[in-house]
Order: C-alpha cells, then structure tokens, then sequence
C-alpha cells in the first residue's frame, strides 16, 4: 500500500473513531438521564452500531482502549480536538473511574445489546479500583451481554503516578507483570475463548511484544523468571517460559522485532493442542500405556487445526503453525508426528523445540518426576545436538542462558549457597557467572553479597548444581 493512501485511511480511521467517542459519550449522558429502555437511547445505540459495523467491515477492531494517558481506537492514538473535546475527556474520564482499559465491540454486538450495557454502570460507584471493574464485569453477565468485551485497566494506568508507578519502574517489578501478563493471555485463548478470539490473540500478540521490549532491554530478568513453577499451571507456565527462551534465541540468531513477535506467538502456542487431550492423560502421574502415547503425540496436529481456526488475525502466519507444528519433529526428523515428505525444519520450528525440551527438562511436570538441573538438562541435550537439535542453535542457545542458567541454585567451594544471577557475556567465562549468595556454610539463609565467580578474588568455586525443590527454596524470589 502506498504511503499516502495509508495515510489517508488512518485519517479515515481516526474520523470513525472519534464519531464513535461522541456517541458513546451521548448515550452514557443518556442513559443517566433516562430509565433504560428510553427511546432517547435509540438514536445513540444504532449509530454506535452503524460505526461498528463500519469498522468491522475495515477489518479492523472496534474497541476503545486507556493507554499511557491516551485514548486508543485499536491501536490507534486518537487526539481530542475543540468539537469532540467533552465526549474525549468524559469517555476516558468514565473508563478510568471504572478501571476499564478496553471496551471491544464484536462483530456479534446489537443495538439492543449496546443500549443494555450502557446501564451496567447504574449504581456501581465509580471509584477505580479491579473490584469497580469486576462488579461492571458481573452486570454484563446478569444481563447476558456478550458481544461487547471488557478488559481491566493496568495497574500502572489505574493508579497513576504514585508510589506505584515508580515502584513499577523497576524492572525487576515489571518483568514480572509482564510474565503474569502473558500467563493470563494464554490461558485466556487455551481456555477456548469462544467469544472474542481476536481480541484475546491481539492481547496475546501484545503481550509478546511488551516480553520482547522487555527483553531487549533487560534479559536477564525476564529468563529469570522462568524458574517460576506451578504445577497447576503447568501448560501455561511452560507455554510462557518457552516464549521467553524462544525469543532469546531469536534475538541472538539477529532476528528482527516483528520475526520475533512471529517467533513469540509460535512459541506461545506451541503446545495449544494439548488441550484437545483428555486431561487424565495430560495429568497421569505414571508411564504412559501405548494408546496414551500416541493420543499425546497427536498434539502437535492438533495444535495446527486449532492455530488455523483462531481467525481474525492477520498476522497468524504460516510461518506461527508451522513453526508449533514442528516442535517435536526433531532436527533428524526422528520425533513425531512422521511426516515421510518433510525435508527442511524451519527456523522458527528447531528454536521452539530446543526451548520446549529446556523448559520440560528443567520443571517438574507431572509426568517427568525428577526434573534435571539446568546444567544437567543441557549437558542432556548437548549429546542430542545435530540428532534431536540444531547443533549451531544450540551453542547460541548456551550462550545465551549460559552453562549455569540464571535461576540455578549452586553449592560453592565455601559450603556456602549462590543462586545465578546473571552470566558473563564473555563465551570464555560461561562457567563463572555472577551469583548472590544465599546461605552461609552453616545452611543459615543470609541475604547475601553479589559475587563475580570468575574473578580470582572472590574466593569461590562452584561445586555442583542442586535441585532448588529438594532444598525447598524458592530461587524465583531473587527475581521478582
Ligand atoms: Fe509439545
Ligand atoms: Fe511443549
């Protein structure tokens, strides 16, 4: 497309969205004036529908979002002028007292429909706060309305620039947001969200690319948090960590910010099909039985169905479902499912799988009991390189989480703990990264010093990586 005519169409886009403010704005006016059902509201609901429709049939998303002290069509920034000035500042004014952060339209809402949500704010006082919004949320469901979705405003949009909002500027803090973020983005789609898939994979593809901001300004962080485990949400802590893993070795293969939103999302998804397996296999804490296996093994197919179902997004590339169709094909196309004609793996397809194997390796899934320490689960995949890994992809990905992972807890040569806090970047100091210290020789918990294995000074050495479980501590606190 050319650059004028895109031009002109965002130009269209902000005329639509601003049209859209003001009505909404009139029926919000309207509906506190008048008893629902008024026939005042008529006039405001078929317009808010007729632009909707509009939008949907632009292929574009009709939702209002409060972001970063703006008003968003979309994705679009919409800046008030002097006429739509009041309906601007009211609607923002309105969705942040009610700690709304978006307001989505599907193409399945009706007239009648919009008139009824716009009286689910009658007698819910307006103080922002996540209750406000899970009251707002509830009347929606009393009153079956289920063509127009709601999102909650983010804390740091909600609460402003208080103590919070510095609190948050560290990126300790909002690594973790981010990571929970992301959890909440893919159970929301593994859930089966029947309604309002795009939106939910749009907030998917946003949380991606909030994860790879995040980590090309602060890695390390974020890698971190892959130690966090739960068993109960395994799918999604596992779907989450191998986003993470997947786009560190994405960034280091060069690859550029939208490949590796592409990369991310594959990486997100990989394992989407497992929720077409009957959950007493997916749980079953013993071996499985031959049929069992082969049911587990179908994951992948049906992985690609779903991928290809999730509709409205445009970028749900070949390159996405291809990439988690490949996750266990291996790089000698010795895993599964067979697929006789396969020559070439993709990219996108030897960097989940050796993401996906890490991160198995290393939790404690119900069906793998004793999880390997990190510097075990590679040394594990290192006699794998060139067979069931990409030999060179695998080096890069040493590289990247080092021999001893961040996360990894240590015993040093003082009997002292050491969880990893960060590895040397120089490829020649990969088994003396940086470490806090943990414990003392006598097993006393101490908040410890920072210490640089690798210079001589420092007196320590590592001894042997422990499994953080059977010490019961908790590595990711040093994280988050
Ligand atoms: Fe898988
Ligand atoms: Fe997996």
């Amino acid at each position: 497309m050319s650059e004028m005519k895109s031009e002109q169409l965002e130009r269209e886009m902000i005329r639509i969205g601003k049209t859209l403010i003001n009505q909404f704005f009139v029926l919000l006016k309207t509906a506190q004036n008048y008893e629902e059902g008024h026939s005042a509201t008529n006039a405001p609901t078929s317009n808010i529908l007729k632009i909707v429709r509009e939008i949907h049939r632009r292929n574009e998303e009709a939702s209002l979002r409060v972001k970063g002290g703006y008003l968003l069509l979309g994705e679009l920034r919409l800046k008030p002028d002097a006429a739509g000035f009041d309906a601007f500042m009211f609607t923002m004014g309105e969705m942040k007292r009610y700690f709304i952060g978006a307001i989505n339209f599907t193409p399945s809402t009706s007239a009648e429909e919009i008139g009824r949500f716009a009286y689910v704010f009658r007698d819910v006082e307006p103080i922002p706060s996540p209750q406000t919004y899970q009251k707002l949320i509830e009347k929606m469901h009393h009153g079956n309305i289920l063509g127009i979705e709601m999102e909650s405003l983010s804390e740091e949009e909600g609460y402003g620039e208080g103590d919070d909002a510095v609190e948050l500027k560290d990126s300790k803090v909002r690594a973790k947001k981010v990571y929970l973020q992301t959890i909440h983005a893919v159970s929301d789609v593994m859930e089966n969200a029947k309604m309002g898939q795009t939106l939910k994979l749009r907030k998917s593809k946003r949380v991606v690319q909030g994860m790879i901001d995040q980590l090309l300004a602060a890695e390390t962080n974020l890698i971190g948090l892959t130690t966090i485990r739960s068993h109960d949400e395994y799918t999604y802590n596992h779907s989450v960590n191998v986003c993470i893993l997947s786009l560190a070795i994405g960034q280091r293969v060069g690859l550029s910010k939208g490949s590796l939103c592409e990369l991310g999302m594959s990486a997100l998804f990989h394992d989407i099909g497992k929720s077409e397996i009957p959950l007493e296999i997916l749980n079953k804490p013993t071996e499985f039985s031959k049929e069992e296996w082969e049911a587990m093994q179908r994951h992948p197919i049906h992985g690609v169905k779903k991928l290809m179902k999730l509709k409205g997004l445009d970028a749900l590339s070949a390159r996405i479902i291809t990439g988690a169709f490949e996750h266990h094909l291996n790089y000698d196309f010795s895993g599964y499912p067979k697929v006789p004609s396969y020559t070439n793996l993709s990219l996108f397809g030897r960097i989940i799988s050796l993401a996906d194997c890490y991160d198995g390796l290393t939790s404690s899934r119900v069906y793998s009991r004793v999880p390997y320490p990190p510097d075990k689960a590679l040394r594990f995949m290192m006699n794998r390189a060139g067979k069931a890994y990409d030999p060179i992809l695998l080096k890069l990905f040493i590289n990247c989480i080092g021999i001893y992972p961040v996360g990894s807890l240590l015993l040093l040569s003082t009997k002292e703990l050491a969880v990893v806090m960060q590895n040397n970047p120089d490829p020649g100091k990969w088994s003396t990264p940086r470490v806090k210290i943990i414990a003392d020789a006598d097993g006393n918990e101490v908040d410890g010093e920072m210490v640089d294995i690798s210079d001589p000074e420092a007196g320590r050495a590592i001894v042997e990586t422990l499994d953080p479980q059977k010490y019961k501590i908790d590595v990711t606190r040093y994280f988050v």
